[in-house]
């Protein structure tokens, strides 16, 4: 069989790719060498800006089938008649460190699954994790730098990280979730996904929901301690990926079953908790887990630049039948991804094969054009503004959700206070949950980081939230981080 010739980007055939073109054998090279100019040049530009959080992941395709009935709660097409599957792509990540970090790291895991519908992508973009840190966007940025790379040493600070929750008693909640033995995954297959913030569901007669997702995953939940993952770290970098890609080339599918837990709206004023407060969950003897559907991973990208770096998330990328909810949080989100993407991708990257929504072959129907690296055309015939008189494409006047009631002024506010809202009690409550020698990791994992802090005062703060959420945890905690400093 006859070999496939090498080209030149133009597709020019190469014909040396051994030898750089020069004068004479022992001669200097010549510039005229195109192949070689172009090699190096491209090399020097395969790097794009890593992304600012959740820089190192993985990805992969598969699809997700509707098993149940939620067409009373949403009139969302893809999650219409019980059956119908929808293609997706989903990357999980770790948060905190950069693209060449390590996977079995204590940190939360982003769950991101782009639904590529028929009426556009949805994108859910969540954690592992329920809960969040913090319940003000603003906050984002401080809470983010507290717990990269410090400017000036270049390393992640346990003062630095202490010090940011020490401020931040709302994060309490999450501390003990991500100190606890859930906060080291063994691998992406083994770990349940959340949408974490409360989204709004509408369905067909115009009624509002508010909802919260759930991915549980079918491999069942496996952790690490933090003795295996950092042996395991040290060991192999990139364990998730490495377990992800090998699972699925093997034929073994990962999948997660969805639930939602639903609240009709009027209902939201009067819960027990913010239900718009990311920082808390709402527990399930109050919203149980409805079913929806099935999850399944089944294909692994063919370049992983193409298809995981390039892959952008929008929390604002919502289907008719599904929007925001009032959450701060969330509301923070659907200005930053975009943005971000448009700094890391450039304006043109919803064209990308792994960012094109499959409801519209050929690309999206609108009236922007141009811009950096620019393919969809839209035709020679259609017009870039509207309205117009040559057939263009029209709005539907049909808002994908219902509308949200607002009132009062405008102006810097603190969340509205609901009846059991306070920073400690659901992290006091995961605490009373823990078996003992779950409780007994805990505090050694939180003591283990706490002792490391070098200023008595952000230790003192800490552990004060410890104290306020349950007082035997903060008892406990108080005592191991003395018996460590004592050493
Ligand atoms: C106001 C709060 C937040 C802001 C401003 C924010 C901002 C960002 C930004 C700028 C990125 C990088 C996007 C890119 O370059 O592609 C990112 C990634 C991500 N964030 Fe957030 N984030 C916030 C909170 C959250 C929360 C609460 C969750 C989970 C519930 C979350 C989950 C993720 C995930 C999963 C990714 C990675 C997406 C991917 O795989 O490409 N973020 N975030």
């Amino acid at each position: 069989m006859s070999k496939r010739v090498l080209t030149t980007e133009s597709g020019a055939p190469v014909a040396d790719n051994q030898n750089s073109a020069c004068a004479g054998a022992g001669g200097p090279l010549l510039l005229q060498d195109q192949h070689l100019l172009e090699k190096l040049a491209r090399f020097n530009r395969e790097r794009i800006p890593e992304r600012v959080v959740h820089a190192r992941g993985s990805g992969a395709y598969g699809h997700f089938e509707v098993t149940d009935d939620v067409t009373g709660y949403t009139h969302a097409a893809f999650l219409g008649e019980i059956g119908r599957r929808t293609e997706v792509f989903v990357r999980f990540s770790t948060v905190a460190d950069s693209l060449g970090g390590a996977d079995a790291v204590r940190d939360p895991r982003g769950f991101a699954v782009k639904f590529y519908t028929e009426e556009g992508n949805y994108d859910l973009v969540g954690n592992n994790t329920p809960v969040f840190f913090i319940k003000d966007p603003v906050k984002f940025p401080d809470f983010i730098h507290s717990q990269k790379r410090d400017p000036f040493t270049g390393r992640q600070e346990p003062d630095n990280v202490w010090d940011f929750w020490s401020h931040s008693p709302e994060a309490t909640h999450q501390v003990t979730w991500l100190m606890g033995d859930r906060g080291i995954p063994a691998s992406y297959r083994h770990m349940n996904g959340y949408g974490s913030h409360t989204y709004q569901w509408t369905n067909a007669d115009g009624e509002a929901f508010f909802v919260k997702y759930h991915f549980r995953t079918n491999q069942g939940v496996r952790c690490l301690s933090s003795e295996q993952a950092a042996e395991l770290a040290g060991r192999d970098t990139g364990s998730h990926q490495t377990d992800l890609l090998q699972a699925i080339e093997r034929g073994v599918h990962p999948s997660w079953t969805l639930y939602v837990q639903l609240m009709p709206a009027a209902e939201a004023a009067d819960y027990r908790f913010d239900p718009f407060d990311v920082t808390k969950v709402w527990p399930h003897r109050d919203h149980p887990l409805t079913r929806v559907g099935r999850l399944v991973l089944d294909r692994n990208p063919d370049n992983v630049f193409a298809d995981v770096e390039q892959a952008a998330f929008s929390p604002n990328n919502f289907v008719p039948g599904i929007g925001p909810s009032p959450d701060k949080m969330l509301q923070g989100r659907l200005f930053a991804y975009a943005d971000a993407h448009r700094y890391r991708l450039g304006i043109n990257h919803t064209q990308l094969a792994v960012n094109a929504p499959k409801a519209v072959p050929g690309g999206a129907r609108n009236y922007g054009r141009d811009g950096l690296m620019a393919s969809n055309a839209q035709g020679r015939h259609a017009k870039n503004y509207e309205p117009n008189s040559y057939d263009g494409p029209v709005e539907t006047g049909r808002p994908l959700s219902a509308p949200l009631p607002v009132s009062g002024h405008t102006g810097t506010h603190e969340a509205p206070q609901h009846t059991k809202d306070d920073d400690f009690f659901q992290a006091g409550e995961l605490y009373r949950l823990m078996s003992r020698e779950e409780r007994s990791r805990l505090v050694a994992n939180i003591a283990g980081g706490l002792a490391r802090v070098t200023r008595d005062d952000v230790i003192e703060r800490n552990l004060a939230h410890f104290h306020a959420a349950d007082p035997e945890y903060g008892r406990r905690v108080e005592d191991a981080v003395r018996a460590l400093r004592e050493d």
